[in-house]
């Protein structure tokens, strides 16, 4: 399907990409990696528009607003993955498929990590590629919706 319209939502502490913990996160800043992929989307045919908070409830409405425009969701929602029940909720409020992301591969980190209020009601999930991970998302959900 061409003219797909996605949304990429980053949750908190994403803003702070390039300097947060590069040993984990890289040295790439949040406006280059969007960039990235925002060019990797239009390659596709496919419009992406982009959403950074550090705040939960701003998250929950830009999920529920993506059902009145978008075609599919990729999300990194950061720490708010393993605590969030109002995302969660949110999510599943919506019939726009989403896929959960991370950078790092948070099976391999501290055990508060391994859990994941969201997975359960995403399409899927990909993590632990680094910066390849917004990549394999993107691909993962044209993919799906083509
Ligand atoms: C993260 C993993 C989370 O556990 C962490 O809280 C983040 C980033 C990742 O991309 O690897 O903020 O989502």
């Amino acid at each position: 399907m061409i003219g797909l319209k996605l949304l990429l939502l980053n949750g908190p502490n994403l803003n702070m990409l390039g300097t947060r913990e590069p040993e984990i996160y890289g040295s790439e800043t949040l406006p280059e990696l969007v960039n990235a992929v925002r060019g990797y989307a239009a390659d596709r045919d496919v419009e992406l528009r982009d959403y950074q908070s550090n705040i939960e409830g701003e998250l929950v409405t830009a999920i529920q607003e993506a059902r009145l425009w978008a075609d599919g969701i990729l999300m990194n929602p950061g720490a708010y993955t393993h605590t969030s029940i109002a995302m969660r909720d949110a999510i599943s409020g919506i019939d726009v498929p989403v896929v959960e992301l991370h950078i790092s591969n948070v099976h391999a980190r501290e055990p508060f990590r391994h859990k994941s209020m969201l997975s359960g009601v995403c399409l899927g999930v990909i993590a632990g590629f680094g910066r390849d991970s917004y990549f394999l998302a993107i691909e993962a959900l044209i993919r799906h919706l083509s």
